[in-house]
């Protein structure tokens, strides 16, 4: 029989990068520093109600939007830590992980020939769903050394066609944060020419300093024209969940449910109520992230201060970017691989989070690991 054939509507798309360097991991016995997830447990209260959740028999569908009590702990949350009031009800919704909440806010608004601007090196799931709302994506660069933006240039790049920007700060893969005068000039540019905006805060609460994570939520106009999306996932250390939610104003979160409900439909429901619990009992757990995970950095980075690698320590997330110039000219998809197999240490190149690779010779290391591990990682990286 012939074999059916398909015209691909991803063809540029293979597996991701995360998803192969953590296999060559595994196959090598190497420390995986590649995909970004913590290697201790979330905490113990929160595994123990999700344990009860499901005895206690909350195993069937949750509504649409999310538990009630779930989503009144996320206005409480965000009123707590951001000072904005939302309504649970028409502004909330629970999904299952922030890249589902992704796909639907950009597939609920983009429509065939429209153009989103994304920023280089740039989070992989964003370009994927706007091609295939049939959309087309215009990669923007960050600003080689500190990775911020250089808001003449998109100004100069918005034209008729452009309705939405897609923001991420804190700033996987780079670490770095948009700062306030940031926020103000996006806030400009999106009611100049009428933008949507779909902000990726899932790294909200690890901001490192004593600096402040600026929201959309918290502007005014932003607020009326944004997504604003969140992942348990990295507040809780619980990526394996796949839980998060989406703020919007009603108007645009009524139509990010309708593909919501067509995608997905609900997220977990006894996984939303032992966070709900857990926040209700611990709502200052969030806060604590930020300097446990400083020390993390910290410990990381002193301990690379002998090796010959060059960095500028993150502003947030749990990702450090390392320059290998002074080691090695290999290119850095080479160079990931060959330190996995050889010297037992996974990474993921960074080239692969921009449409068009300048030459670069950095790599990005996750560090929400134990101590130990990121010690005998950084002594493996001082000899090289
Ligand atoms: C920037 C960014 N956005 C979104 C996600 C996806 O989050 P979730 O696992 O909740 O879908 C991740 C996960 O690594 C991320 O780093």
């Amino acid at each position: 029989m012939p074999e059916i054939t398909l015209q691909s509507k991803l063809p540029q798309v293979g597996t991701n990068i995360f998803s192969i360097m953590s296999a060559l991991a595994t196959r090598h016995g190497a420390i995986n520093l590649s995909q970004g997830f913590p290697d201790f447990d979330a905490p113990r209260a929160l595994l123990e109600s999700l344990g009860k959740q499901v005895m206690d028999g909350h195993n069937q569908y949750a509504p649409l939007a999310g538990m009630p009590a779930l989503r009144e702990k996320i206005a409480a949350q965000i009123l707590r830590y951001r000072g904005v009031s939302c309504n649970p009800e028409s502004e909330i919704t629970v999904v299952p992980g922030a890249t589902e909440a992704i796909y639907c806010a950009i597939t609920a608004c983009i429509n065939p020939g429209d153009e989103v601007i994304v920023f280089d090196p740039c989070y992989d799931c964003y370009e994927p769903a706007v091609t295939l709302a049939g959309g087309n994506t215009l990669h923007i660069p960050l600003t080689p050394e500190c990775f911020s933006i250089d808001w003449n240039r998109v100004e100069s790049n918005i034209s008729p066609r452009c309705r939405m920007i897609i923001i991420n700060s804190p700033h996987n893969p780079s670490g770095s944060t948009l700062a306030h005068a940031d926020l103000l000039e996006l806030q400009r540019l999106a009611e100049q020419h009428n933008l949507l905006v779909v902000s990726d805060e899932v790294y909200e609460h690890l901001v490192f300093d004593n600096a402040q994570h600026h929201s959309v939520l918290q502007y005014p106009a932003l607020r009326e024209r944004s997504f604003a999306i969140y992942s348990f996932g990295k507040t809780f250390s619980v990526t394996g969940w796949k839980t998060g939610y989406c703020v919007a104003p009603p108007h645009l979160t009524a139509e990010m449910r309708k593909v919501h409900q067509y995608v997905a439909f609900v997220a977990v429901t006894p996984i939303q109520l032992a966070i709900a619990e857990f926040i209700e009992n611990e709502p200052s757990y969030a806060g604590t992230l930020a300097s446990f995970y400083q020390s993390k950095r910290d410990l990381f980075c002193t301990a690379l201060k002998r090796s010959r690698f060059k960095l500028t320590p993150s502003a947030g997330t749990y990702f450090q970017v390392l320059d290998y110039g002074a080691i090695s000219s290999e290119l850095d998809t080479t160079l990931a691989e060959h330190w996995t197999c050889e010297h037992k240490l996974a990474s993921i190149p960074m080239s692969v989070f921009s449409a068009e690779p300048t030459a670069q010779t950095q790599l990005r290391f996750c560090f929400a690991k134990n101590d130990e591990v990121l010690l005998k990682a950084a002594d493996i990286l001082c000899k090289l």
